[in-house]
Formats: C-alpha cells, sequence, structure tokens
C-alpha cells in the first residue's frame, strides 16, 4: 500500500495535531523549551475554531470585585454536577489567574476598567462565597475573546520559531501497542503523503459538534482525533455529556454569547414572562447551561414558546444602553443583524437550545497524558500520547461545563502539556524502529474511502447521522428515544459501506476530506448514544425524563467506550476523581444542585 502512497518522512521530538488555543499553546510552550515541535492543522490557524469563542475565560482574579479560586473551583464542581475530577478542577481553577495574566503578557487585548485593570462580567454558574452572589470572574475582549486568544497565540509561537504544516489532515495516528509513535497525513495543498514521527503525539483536535444538524461548532469540528484515539484501541469517555448552549440564533445555530446575559440580558416566553425566576430564583438567567437550556425546552414543549410555531424563546437586551452593546457586544450585534435580522437595540433576538461542547473525549490525567484504563487501574496511562482542550476529558467539566471554562481549559493544559513533555523525553532523543507496515492500515482506509463507488453521497449520510443525534440525543432523553436512537445510528453507520466519493484526485479533494471527516463523526455519534442509552441517571447536560435525579451511588463514575474493528461498541466505566491535589482545599461532597 505503502508504495502507492510514497511517504514523505518527517522526524520531529512531538507533534501538536490541531491548532485552535490548546494546540497553540501546547506548541508555543514545547517549542520555547527546546523540543523540536511541529504543529499539523487542516485549516490556517486562525480559522480554528478557537475563533468563534466569545464571552470570557474565567479566572478568579479579583479586579471587580473580590475572587477566590476555591469559589471557582466550587462553581466547576457543582456546574459540573459531580461528575468531574476534582485534582483536575483544583489544579485548573488554581493555575486560573497566572494564566490570563500570561496570557495579557503576551499581547491579548482584553478589555478593560477605567482604571486598566483587565475587564471581568458575570457567566452562568460563577459565584463568590461559594454560590452566594454572581462573581464578576469572566476576563472578556468584548465578546471576541477567543478570537484575540488565537492570535496573540499564533503570533507567540511564530516569535518562537513553532513549524507549522498548515492545511494537512491527519489520517490515523502510528501505533506500535498502546505506544503512539506518530501520525500519519495528507498535504490538502499538493496530495503527498507524509509519515510524522514524534516521541509525543499531542491531540488538540476539538469537539464532534458536528454530529448535530443544529450547533454552535463550525464546520471543520469532526472530532478527528476522538476516531483516531478509538481506531487506536483507546477509549473514550463521558461521550454521552453534550452540551447545548442556550442561546444559538433560531435557524442559524450561530452562537449568541452568555455575555448578554452577564451584561444584563434576560429570556422571555410568548407571554413576556421572565420565566427563569421560576427555575432558578436565585441566578435566574445566569443558572448555568443546563438548566437554562432544560428551562427553556419545557417552556416551548408547553405551549410558551415564541413565533407561530412557538419554537423559540426571546434573548433581550433592547433595554441595555448602547453604548454597553457597541463597547461590549459588538460582534453579536453583528451577528443578530446578520443571521436574524434583528437590531438588538430595538428588539429581542430569537433564539433555543443548541448543541455547543462536549464535556466527552479522550481521557487524560491532569498532565495531559492519555489514559488506557484497565480494570486493575483505571489511570494507566498509554504511552507517547497526550490530549488537550475540547478533544481531552481531564475531566474538568464533568456532565456540564461552565461558561468561559473551555478558554481556560485550552491555555492551562496546553501548557501543562508542554511542562510534562519537557520532563519526560530529551530533545533530539532517537527514535525506536516502526514496526513493519505501521502506515498501511491508514492508507487502505484512505484509498478505499477514495475510491469508494456506492450509491450514497457524503451530504446525504450525514444528514441521516445529524437527524437522528437531533432527534434522539438532544436535551431531554428517555429509553425510547434512545434505544431508537441506537437503532437508527447503527444503521446510518451502516450506510457508510454504500458510500459514494466523485472525485478521485489527491489535490484539494474537499469531497474525500468530507468522507472522512464523517467517518469520524459517525464513530463519535455511535458512542455518545451508546453512553447515554446505559447511563439510567439525569446529571448535567444529561437529562433523562425516565430517570430524573441524580444517582450517586450507582453513577458517579465515568462512562469508557471502545469500539472493535467491526464498529461494536464496549462500555466500562472508572471512578470519578473526588480528591485533591493539596491541602489548601478539600474535596467539596455532593450537594443537590440549586441556583
Ligand atoms: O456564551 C459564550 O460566550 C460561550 C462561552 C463558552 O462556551 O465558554
Amino acid at each position: 500500500m505503502s508504495s502507492a502512497y510514497p511517504i514523505t518522512e518527517h522526524v520531529y521530538d512531538v507533534i501538536v495535531v490541531g491548532a485552535g488555543g490548546a494546540g497553540l499553546r501546547a506548541t508555543l510552550g514545547m517549542s520555547a523549551a527546546g523540543l523540536k515541535t511541529a504543529c499539523i492543522s487542516k485549516v490556517y490557524p486562525t480559522r480554528s475554531h478557537t475563533v468563534a469563542a466569545q464571552g470570557g475565560i474565567g479566572a478568579a482574579l479579583g479586579n471587580m470585585g473580590e475572587d477566590d479560586w476555591r469559589w471557582h473551583m466550587y462553581d466547576t464542581v457543582k456546574g459540573a454536577d459531580w461528575l468531574g475530577d476534582q485534582d483536575a478542577i483544583e489544579y485548573m481553577c488554581r493555575e486560573a489567574a497566572p494564566a490570563v495574566i500570561e496570557l495579557e503578557h503576551m499581547g491579548v487585548p482584553f478589555s478593560r476598567t477605567p482604571e486598566g485593570k483587565i475587564y471581568q462580567r458575570p457567566f452562568g454558574g460563577h459565584t463568590v462565597q461559594y454560590g452566594k452572589d454572581p462573581a464578576h470572574r469572566a476576563a472578556s475582549a468584548a465578546d471576541r475573546t477567543g478570537h484575540a486568544i488565537l492570535h496573540t497565540l499564533y503570533q507567540q509561537c511564530l516569535k518562537h520559531d513553532a513549524e507549522f504544516f498548515v492545511e494537512y489532515f491527519v489520517l490515523d495516528l502510528l501505533m506500535d501497542g498502546e505506544t503512539c509513535r506518530g501520525v500519519i497525513g495528507w498535504c490538502l495543498d499538493d496530495g503527498s503523503i507524509h509519515r510524522f514521527r514524534a516521541q509525543i503525539v499531542v491531540m488538540a483536535t476539538g469537539g464532534y459538534g458536528r454530529t448535530y444538524f443544529s450547533c454552535t461548532s463550525a464546520h471543520i469540528c469532526t472530532g478527528d482525533g476522538n476516531a483516531m484515539v478509538l481506531r487506536a484501541g483507546l477509549p473514550l469517555q463521558d461521550m454521552e455529556f453534550i452540551q447545548f448552549h442556550p442561546t444559538g440564533i433560531y435557524g442559524a445555530g450561530c452562537l449568541i454569547t452568555e455575555a448578554v446575559r452577564g451584561e444584563g440580558g434576560y429570556l422571555t416566553n410568548s407571554e413576556g414572562e421572565r420565566f427563569m425566576e421560576r427555575y432558578a430564583p436565585h441566578a435566574k438567567d445566569l443558572a448555568s447551561r443546563d438548566v437554562v437550556s432544560r428551562a427553556m425546552t419545557i417552556e416551548m414543549r408547553e405551549g410558551r414558546g415564541c413565533g407561530p410555531k412557538k419554537d423559540f424563546i426571546y434573548l433581550h437586551l433592547e433595554h441595555l444602553d448602547s453604548a454597553v452593546i457597541h463597547l461590549r457586544l459588538p460582534g453579536i450585534a453583528e451577528t443578530s443583524r446578520i443571521f436574524a435580522g434583528v437590531d438588538v437595540t430595538r428588539e429581542p433576538i430569537p433564539v433555543l437550545p443548541t448543541a455547543h461542547y462536549n464535556m466527552g473525549g479522550i481521557p487524560t490525567n491532569v498532565r495531559a497524558e492519555v489514559l488506557s484504563p484497565s480494570p486493575n487501574d483505571p489511570d494507566r496511562t498509554a504511552t507517547g500520547l497526550m490530549a488537550i482542550g475540547e478533544a481531552a476529558c481531564v475531566s474538568v467539566h464533568g456532565a456540564n461545563r461552565l461558561g468561559t471554562n473551555s478558554l481556560l481549559d485550552i491555555v492551562v493544559f496546553g501548557r501543562a502539556a508542554a511542562q510534562r513533555a519537557q520532563e519526560i523525553i530529551k530533545p533530539g532523543a532517537a527514535h525506536k524502529p516502526l514496526p513493519p507496515s505501521a502506515d498501511d492500515k491508514a492508507l487502505a482506509r484512505l484509498d478505499h474511502v477514495r475510491h469508494a463507488k456506492g450509491t450514497l453521497k457524503t451530504g446525504e449520510i450525514r444528514g441521516s447521522m445529524q437527524r437522528v443525534m437531533q432527534d434522539h440525543c438532544a436535551v431531554f432523553r428517555t429509553a425510547e428515544l434512545l434505544g431508537e436512537g441506537v437503532r437508527k445510528i447503527e444503521q446510518v453507520a451502516e450506510s457508510l459501506r454504500d458510500i459514494v466519493v466523485a472525485d478521485r484526485s489527491m489535490i484539494w479533494n474537499s469531497d474525500l476530506v468530507e468522507a472522512l471527516e464523517l467517518e469520524n463523526l459517525m464513530a463519535q455519534a455511535v458512542v455518545a448514544l451508546h453512553g447515554a442509552r446505559a447511563r439510567t441517571e439525569s446529571r448535567g447536560a444529561h437529562a433523562r425524563e425516565d430517570f430524573p435525579k441524580r444517582d450517586d451511588r450507582n453513577w458517579m463514575k465515568h462512562t469508557l467506550a471502545w469500539m472493535n474493528g467491526g464498529g461494536k461498541v464496549e462500555l466500562g466505566y472508572r471512578p470519578v476523581h473526588n480528591f485533591t491535589l493539596s491541602n489548601d482545599v478539600q474535596p467539596f461532597p455532593p450537594q443537590e444542585r440549586v441556583y
């Protein structure tokens, strides 16, 4: 097979796959530490999905009122509905303030308070004094925080001479048993195939939002790294936990940042009622996202949705001073005008809960090392493989992520990966020989899909997959819905055998890229539905109408999902880390979640 596809070999200490905020922060740290590092990305780095993050990055800087990283930790544990690993959450919240100050020093153009400090706004689920009052914790650059961070990190990478392979599509990991020794990729520009040898491969490939029809994720969010990990025989974790952001624009799905509610915006139903006061009397519109999304869905179901079909909710900011909108929310004013035809200074925005973020992904420890749990050792690590950002499940977000914690996660764990790499590898160390035919499986798959002569176009199969996820794995779930969803998604996955790819060329063949991305998405849709069907409780974003309560006795555990070569899913579980790293904070015992 290799002879049909001549291979160019590259040798590095570290390969980072993905150039979003996590990938760039890791690339920067590794390069600055003298490790020969290359970052491979299927898009130009500043087009990565981090660019779309709007509202802010969470850190207890205390710039606009008292704050403490322990309060941030408590909010994150509670937001995660006690499925988060508390050692990892402690690490993230403790490192948050230094990480944001580091970004400031790198040049991120944060918004400012009148006295020149980084501006911080309230965000859902973030409080001071362990739930007492809303915290001003979201450090922001207007409503384009991700954009500002991504561009700055890319500039810093260039300053430190990091190497980039841009518009390369990584096909698979090169595995030697449970040890990762590199990746094999396809250069979209000239059609050539490349083998990248590395002592450590870091997966920073983002989430799998595009398994859904309506999502805030970019079209590139196909979870390629997650699928590679499944194909390598390693498990994914907590894939059933999929966050719906309360305010996606009705019809278009584009994100309208929670910062709107942080700045004083609010939701109403068809009766003009501020209904969140009933569901979350204390936090109201700033309850955590799972709570707000469920409340909106109930309002629509019970006939109090807006519009002729009663299928959206109104988000108001027309009462805000237009100077605030101009200064703090210019991006969403523009997005609302373009995608909803709404002038936000005069009328409300039609919104509804929209798939937004994947809490699950590649299981890792707090040092970003990928786990390969065994029955005797649930924290056993695979060798040569790390994962960070939305691709990873550390798990700092547990069953439900708080807004602003994803930008934080990417910089904190991107940095942690670089620190760990410095500890465990020697720059320029010799590479072990690869097993014979190490590339063959990946190239055979490429060749098979490239020459597929079935009858179904990629778009048709993708549409079927997205409808199953939208209908069977959304905000509310039941055994019947999920059982039917598993049956349907397996049928749709089977239909991949009948795919047709019309373009057989190797140069910028977007038909082939999309088919490969669809294979990646499909594996994740299948494991997500299996995990959701098995979990007979409600926790965070996983709301089972037939099991409405959280069941800590039986279900305070992470789901693991393996997929064998035939596409069959095997589930297992590992314990949640209910312990901390240090003595300055004790783990927070489970409580009822009241907002
Ligand atoms: O609403 C938002 O700005 C989204 C932020 C996030 O997902 O963290």
